[in-house]
């Protein structure tokens, strides 16, 4: 199937197109952000103002879904780093979640604030059709869901939408997030409930701001903060909350500490500053270094693993690819199954003395390796 693509790719997409796409697997394999990927293809028109890159990391589980971010990249080299990690990010997340897909990603070079038009997303659309049958898009930073809409009007392989589509992630992924948290205080804790515990929420977006709900009406004492001051009066108000400034948040008295907002908070530096025995929280690439889940590890800290303990907003556009259709209700079931992952991965961690981020890692191998090539789980 690569192979059709690939000669399909190479040139002007078709006689009256200005779209150029060209398959740069071979050359993308010698960057250091490459791991094993299906197909990387980089797409041009110059007329309509693209510049843009999908990459498919695995359709070994089933095709690969990921979202498409639009981001002015200073530099080529940067924008093939990021699609690359985030694509094998989305594999490991599908793996895990034990979804029949694999992992996918795009970047458009551009300015979300300038540069986004009509003939830019028409331009997309017709490159995304290329690989109609591989890689499912969504929305993403810089995409909305309105960009999604568009897009979707011209090609099938976009989720997330709304007409039709699964709509807004966020309560679903807070939901598992909420779950996640549970999972984490009972192996840590002993706990069954959050009631009496403080959780330090960083972060109060679509997301953090329903975790948050959720962890009070359980009983859960709050402490907050946000960047956004408002965001943070209402979460006072509404709960009584604490509040923290958000360069003091990380290094609260809690039992937990739930990043909600942007990725990479946790390094050499601010690890050694967490007083909470649990970090399980929403945000995408907590840890700025793969070393950074040992950092945890040895200093006690349970860590649920970001991608584990926030698929609800993957497996909520996945179940628009389910047999039968999109189901809010089994969508929500199939969230129910993120503690008892999280409690495997707890185990088996403290039973192999690693991280919870290797064990994590270990079971995209292991669902890898038992699928059969074609999309179905041996
Ligand atoms: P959002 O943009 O609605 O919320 C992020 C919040 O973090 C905003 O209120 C912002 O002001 C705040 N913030 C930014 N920097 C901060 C800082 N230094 N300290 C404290 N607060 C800060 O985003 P959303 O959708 O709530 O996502 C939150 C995180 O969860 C992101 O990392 C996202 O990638 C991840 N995620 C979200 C999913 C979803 O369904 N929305 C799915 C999976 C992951």
């Amino acid at each position: 199937m690569a192979g059709a693509i690939s000669s399909v790719a190479r040139n002007r997409v078709a006689a009256d197109s200005t779209l150029i796409v060209e398959d740069i697997t071979a050359s993308a394999a010698r960057h250091h952000a490459y791991a094993g990927h299906e197909t990387v293809l980089l797409g041009r028109d110059d007329e309509r103002g693209l510049t843009a890159i999908i990459a498919i990391h695995s359709t070994r589980l089933g095709p690969a879904i990921g979202g498409t971010r639009i981001w002015a990249h200073p530099h080529f080299d940067d924008a093939l780093a990021d699609v690359l990690r985030l694509s094998e990010g989305m594999t490991h997340k599908a793996a895990v979640a034990g979804l029949p897909h694999g992992g996918g990603k795009a970047v458009i070079i551009a300015n979300p604030k300038r540069q986004k038009t009509t003939e830019l997303f028409d331009a997309y659309a017709e490159m995304l059709g290329l690989v109609a049958e591989r890689y499912f898009t969504a929305e993403d930073v810089g995409l909305t869901l309105a960009d999604a809409d568009y897009l979707k009007a011209r090609t099938p392989n976009v989720l997330g939408t709304t007409r039709g589509g699964s709509k807004n992630p966020s309560p679903v992924t807070a939901f598992g997030v909420f779950l996640g948290i549970k999972s984490s205080v009972r192996h840590r804790l002993g706990k069954e409930s959050v009631d009496g515990l403080t959780v330090a929420v960083q972060g109060l977006g679509a997301v953090g701001v329903e975790v948050a709900r959720l962890l009070v009406d359980e009983g859960a004492r709050l402490i907050v903060s946000d960047i956004d001051p408002e965001r943070v009066d209402r979460a006072v108000k509404a709960w009584g909350a604490r509040l923290a400034e958000p360069d003091d948040i990380l290094a609260m008295e809690a039992d937990v500490l739930a990043p909600c907002a942007l990725g990479g908070g946790l390094n050499a530096q601010s690890i050694p500053m967490v007083r909470a025995q649990i970090v399980a929280g929403a945000a995408n690439n907590q840890l700025a270094t793969v070393a950074d889940a040992e950092r945890l590890a040895e200093a006690g800290i349970l860590y649920a693993p970001d991608y584990v303990i926030n698929a609800g907003g993957l497996l909520n556009v996945a179940g628009e690819l389910a047999s039968g259709g999109y189901d809010r209700d089994r969508v929500f079931s199939s969230v129910r199954a993120i503690p008892e992952t999280l409690a495997t991965i707890f185990r088996r961690a403290e039973e192999e003395r690693t991280s919870t981020e290797a064990i994590a890692r270990v079971i995209t191998r292991e669902r890898l390796s038992m699928a059969d090539g074609t999309g179905r789980p041996g």
